[in-house]
């Protein structure tokens, strides 16, 4: 569809997970592109914190609501949120990840895994996709991951749930696109964040992308296909697990790595 970011997407863009990290920047750019921002997070102070400093920034109006994207009761409240602002594009950028031995993972952190990383965007897809349609326009951004391409030890679960976002995204893309709808599943590797920093991985700093240029480079792609893969050397490495290598081979070798990034979780 033609037309400039804010005509495609705008006139509010909804970040789920927008305090730090990926969702800020994500919320940066959006807010740089035009769009008014909804910052949906469970750190109040900090999603409040961001969308002054964003709205201070780049002029767009923004607003943050303080909801747990892992708890039944939160929809309500995002809903409230959500009335009276027309939203055209939603970014699911929240996501839980446990790094360490699935024997050893309780049951308790796997399901909030889900609940966050899965039924959370489900939810918000099936929210505001019939909208989006009816209008002829609007896009749907889902944060999969290099872990969602392939069996990674020491992240099975939060790996699995990065498919789910995936396969979702790629056949929203075809089923919503005749609406007008684009629909992206992002795969970022290790990338600079609060998240990413307190998992206690050893990959030198040279392979950790820096989430701003994440971001630009995700919301550049939306419209263009239904996943991108940010950063050349993640683009290799994503040919080899999703075409090149047998499915055996590619867990093996990233069940090798994990272990060398993470040596006192294996
Ligand atoms: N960073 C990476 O290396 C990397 C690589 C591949 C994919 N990804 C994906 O990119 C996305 C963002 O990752 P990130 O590293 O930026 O994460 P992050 O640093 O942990 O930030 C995520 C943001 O989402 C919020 N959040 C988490 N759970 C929430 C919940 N239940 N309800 C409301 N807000 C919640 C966090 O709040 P709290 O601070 O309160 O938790 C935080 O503000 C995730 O989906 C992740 O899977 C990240």
């Amino acid at each position: 569809m033609a037309g400039t970011f804010s005509e495609r997407y705008g006139p509010w863009a909804l970040v789920a997970g927008a305090a730090e990290g990926l969702g800020a920047e994500f919320t940066r750019c959006v807010a740089k592109r035009g769009l008014n921002v909804l910052l949906a997070d469970r750190d109040r102070a900090g999603a409040a914190e961001r969308a002054r400093e964003i709205a201070a920034a780049s002029g767009v109006e923004t607003a943050a609501v303080d909801v747990d994207l892992g708890a039944d009761d939160a929809w309500e409240r995002l809903y409230e949120a959500m009335a009276g602002r027309e939203v055209g594009l939603l970014i699911y950028n929240a996501g839980l990840s446990h790094v360490g031995p699935f024997l050893e993972q309780p049951l308790e952190a796997k399901l909030e895994q889900l609940d966050v990383n899965c039924r959370g965007p489900l939810r918000l897809v099936h929210e505001l996709a019939p909208g989006m349609a009816a209008r002829g326009r609007g896009g749907i951004v889902l944060l999969s991951s290099m872990a969602g391409l392939s069996g990674h030890a020491l992240v099975a679960s939060y790996g699995a749930t990065k498919a789910y976002n995936l396969v979702l995204a790629e056949a929203l893309w075809e089923e919503l696109r005749s609406f007008g709808v684009d629909v992206l599943a992002v795969c970022p590797g290790p990338t600079r964040t609060p998240g990413y920093e307190s998992s206690g991985s050893r990959l030198p700093l040279a392979f950790v992308a820096d989430p701003a240029a994440v971001a630009e480079e995700a919301l550049d792609a939306l419209g263009r296909g239904p996943v991108v893969v940010t950063g050349a050397g993640n683009r290799i490495v994503a040919q080899l697990l999703r075409r090149a290598l047998p499915h055996s081979l590619a867990a093996a070798a990233m069940g090798r790595l994990m272990r060398t990034i993470y040596p006192r979780a294996g």
